[in-house]
């Protein structure tokens, strides 16, 4: 029997994966560096609306100033802030500085921030005032006038009842028009952040609506988890070598779960939360977006639209759900606590925890279950993606292997935190006997490649700079998505019935007892330390 130490499917921090004698490292050679092959932006001036939100702190201006640091902005770059509130430029750098300090991976020092902050203008109005965007226009003839060359990018961050009256505005003042992007003519761009419409219903409205002002080439739609250094390299780990792919399919893989587990709550976001669930913050774009990274079929090149394509086509192959399957496969919970939160309903029956199983109808996952889960309030931060793999058809050293838990391998993509990749598989302890034992390779970003992971704004911002719209989605996809977990938002929210959940907790029981059905179980979140 063996005594080796089973150790869990997933990845491990790297001070306590050290302790695991069982585990090798992978040493990381950099084949190349994809930041000097890919082009550097343009000349641009950024526009965001919505800039004195929480986006803005947390992430735009952190990823901005992160992009400058590193070198990756192109000389000028002019970012104008428009918000109701009226302040100077320089009194909105001031504004963003704190929130950057405390967000941005590398430290914040008073000469680049000097160099950040001579970027910083500002422009304070109504979204629904002509004078706002006379204001903005002068602003942007300035930064043509230090070297923009009249390219730009919209960035639309505001609740999204504001899109209509900005892009009517904009339009009416001359600053976008519709047309298709060329490299010959100053580019015109608008980042849409989610969500993108509340159901199939109004996210096809919305579509029409930005439709009409904008070509489909000029709207970045944006989700950052496509921003991932982990979620990229989910396409690299099953194109860039040739052992995954014969084995990414219906005959070699039994489940696969995948999970975005949040330890935190909705940190003040009540009354915003309450009009989302978690369904629409996390299933309906990151997740599903997840989903299809992990199955569609090899793309005719890396091209955006040849990886747009097979996305869009494995979701429309995602089976739509019934209403028994909504009843028997899909859970939905809420932490206790939410309800006495700010803004929150006291007899509210919004989601904070979700959990669904999807089937896919194609050729290659015909019968795999794929289960989803996301939540918040639970145990540990945990994103990745388990891929569960067949047992073995026949113990062939049953008598050793008696009384130990001969557990299929699993390959884990380990999205956050402790980037990597993990493989679960059984070996023979050392010794005279044949005595199992699962033992857990791992591979970690920090160990292999030494470089910092950058933020996955980082990256967005910097592609749609470069019009490059591959990380972005494309309206097929996010209409398909909600098509997808429609039934499930039409029910829940007909009928009460959420699982009530303590916070730090894995989650409501019941879906254990949904993915126990299916003959599985998921990885086991847990509260360290
Ligand atoms: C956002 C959601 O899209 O993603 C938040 O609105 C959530 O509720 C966040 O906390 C999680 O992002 P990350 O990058 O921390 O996994």
């Amino acid at each position: 029997m063996s005594d080796s130490k089973i150790l869990s499917p997933t990845l491990v921090p790297p001070a306590e994966a050290a302790a695991h004698s069982s585990e090798s490292s992978v040493v990381g050679e950099i084949l190349g560096d994809v930041q000097t092959k890919k082009r550097r932006p343009d000349p641009t001036a950024i526009v965001i609306f919505g800039a004195t939100g929480d986006l803005t702190g947390r992430k735009l201006a952190p990823a901005l100033y992160n992009v400058m640091l590193d070198g990756g902005l192109a000389q000028p770059t002019v970012i104008i802030g428009v918000s109701r509130r009226s302040m100077s430029g320089q009194a909105f750098g001031d504004l963003v500085k704190k929130p950057v300090a405390e967000h941005s991976r590398q430290k914040v020092d008073p000469t680049n921030w000097d160099r950040f902050s001579g970027m910083l203008d500002y422009v304070g109005g109504e979204f629904g005032s002509d004078d706002t965007y006379i204001a903005l226009k002068a602003r942007l003839e300035v930064a043509k006038g230090k070297g923009t060359r009249g390219n730009r990018v919209f960035y639309l961050s505001t609740p999204p009842k504001e899109f209509p009256v900005i892009l009517q505005k904009l339009q009416q003042h001359g600053l976008i028009e519709r047309q298709l992007q060329r490299p010959d003519v100053p580019s015109c761009r608008v980042i849409v952040e989610k969500p993108f419409g509340r159901d199939l219903q109004t996210s096809r409205q919305l579509n029409e609506m930005i439709g009409s002002y904008l070509h489909e080439s000029q709207i970045y739609r944006i989700d950052h988890y496509l921003g991932k250094e982990t979620v990229q390299n989910i396409l690299v780990l099953r194109f860039g070598n040739s052992i995954f792919e014969p084995l990414w399919n219906r005959n070699h893989i039994e489940y696969v779960e995948i999970t975005a587990a949040e330890a935190i709550g909705i940190e003040g976001r009540g009354a915003f939360y309450e009009q989302t669930g978690v369904v629409r913050d996390i299933i309906q774009n990151h997740l599903l977006q997840v989903l299809s990274l992990v199955t569609m079929e090899v793309p005719a090149s890396f091209a955006p639209d040849d990886i747009r394509d097979e996305k869009g086509q494995v979701l429309r192959s995602v089976r739509p759900l019934t209403l028994n399957e909504v009843a028997n496969d899909c859970v939905r919970g809420q932490y206790r606590g939410y309800r006495e939160e700010p803004g929150v309903a006291r007899d509210s029956q919004v989601p904070t925890y979700a959990a669904m199983k999807l089937m896919i109808d194609s050729w290659r996952w015909q019968g795999v279950p794929f289960y989803l889960r996301a939540g918040k309030g639970l145990a540990e931060r945990l994103t990745e993606v388990a891929i569960h793999f067949k047992s073995v058809p026949l113990v062939l050293f049953k008598e050793e292997a008696a009384g130990s838990v001969l557990q299929p391998a699993v390959l884990t993509l380990r999205i956050q935190p402790h980037e990597g990749i993990s493989l679960r598989f059984v070996a023979k302890v050392p010794g005279e006997n044949i005595n199992v034992g699962n033992v857990l390779m791992t591979m970690t970003y920090a160990d292999a490649f030494k470089r910092p992971i950058s933020e996955a704004y980082e990256r967005l911002l910097l592609d749609c700079m470069r019009g490059d719209a591959t990380l972005f989605n494309r309206r097929d996809s996010v209409d398909r998505a909600w098509e997808l977990i429609q039934p499930v938002l039409q029910i829940w929210e007909a009928t009460p019935g959420v699982h009530f959940y303590d916070r730090g907790s894995p989650g409501p029981a019941a879906a254990d007892d949904m993915i126990a059905r299916g003959g599985h179980s998921w990885h086991e979140l847990v509260k360290h330390p």
